[in-house]
């Protein structure tokens, strides 16, 4: 089983998953409204949950999962996972728990993550990912994560009658790295 590495944020500690967290999982994900505007089905048991946290455990090697907690509370309020494809182009994925939304919560984690893929694998090239249209929170969080719009895709998924329609959303190196120059920029400027 690969390595999760560990990251800590200003709010948030990042860590890979393990069987035990099946139930916290269970418990934000079984509320219908967190997978809505995702390809995942709402798990109907704690079961379920488990099934989803052993795909993760068990994917692909390029394949990484983290489970969000809170720094000062045990339980995990989330997931962010991010696909290395054939290494030059990742993606990245995500879901939070009802009660902390807009708190600027996964715009942390998410940013945490593009970081550590860009600064630990120099091969990667770009990130991308999508959201259904009307998921504002989502676009809001690549948004704030430094992310571009790029195109709008429509999409057949299982779960809907009628094609979704997707925001494409891509960040690549040399955006990411001017990110970084900024945020460096503006920790050395004095303190008024
Ligand atoms: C999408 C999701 C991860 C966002 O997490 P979050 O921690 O609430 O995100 P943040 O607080 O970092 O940012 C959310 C932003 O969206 C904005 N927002 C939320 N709902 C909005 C709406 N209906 N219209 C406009 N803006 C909205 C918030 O105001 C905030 O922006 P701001 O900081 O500029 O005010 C969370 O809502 C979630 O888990 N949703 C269910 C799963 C999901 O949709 N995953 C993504 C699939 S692509």
């Amino acid at each position: 089983m690969k390595q999760i590495p560990e990251i800590m944020t200003g709010r948030l500690c990042l860590r890979g998953f393990t069987r035990d967290d099946a139930e916290d999982v269970f418990r934000y994900a079984s509320d219908p409204t967190v997978l809505f505007h995702t390809t995942g089905e709402t798990p109907r048991s704690v079961e379920d949950s488990r099934k989803f946290v052993d795909s993760l455990l068990n994917n692909l090697p390029g394949a990484y999962a983290w489970a969000i907690r809170l720094k000062n509370e045990f339980r995990v309020i989330g997931a962010v996972e991010f696909g290395l494809e054939d290494g030059r182009n990742g993606s990245i994925h995500y879901a939070l728990a009802k009660e902390y939304w807009n708190r600027g919560l996964m715009t942390e984690a998410c940013r945490a993550v593009l970081d550590w893929g860009f600064s630990s694998h120099p091969g990667l090239q770009s990130v991308t990912t999508s959201a259904v249209t009307a998921n504002r929170g989502s676009t809001r969080v690549m948004e704030k994560c430094g992310m571009e719009f790029q195109r709008i895709v429509k999409e057949k998924w299982k779960k809907f009658d009628e094609p979704v329609e997707l925001a494409v959303y891509s960040i690549d190196r040399r955006r990411w790295e001017s990110s970084q120059q900024l945020a460096a920029g503006d920790a050395d400027k004095p303190r008024a």
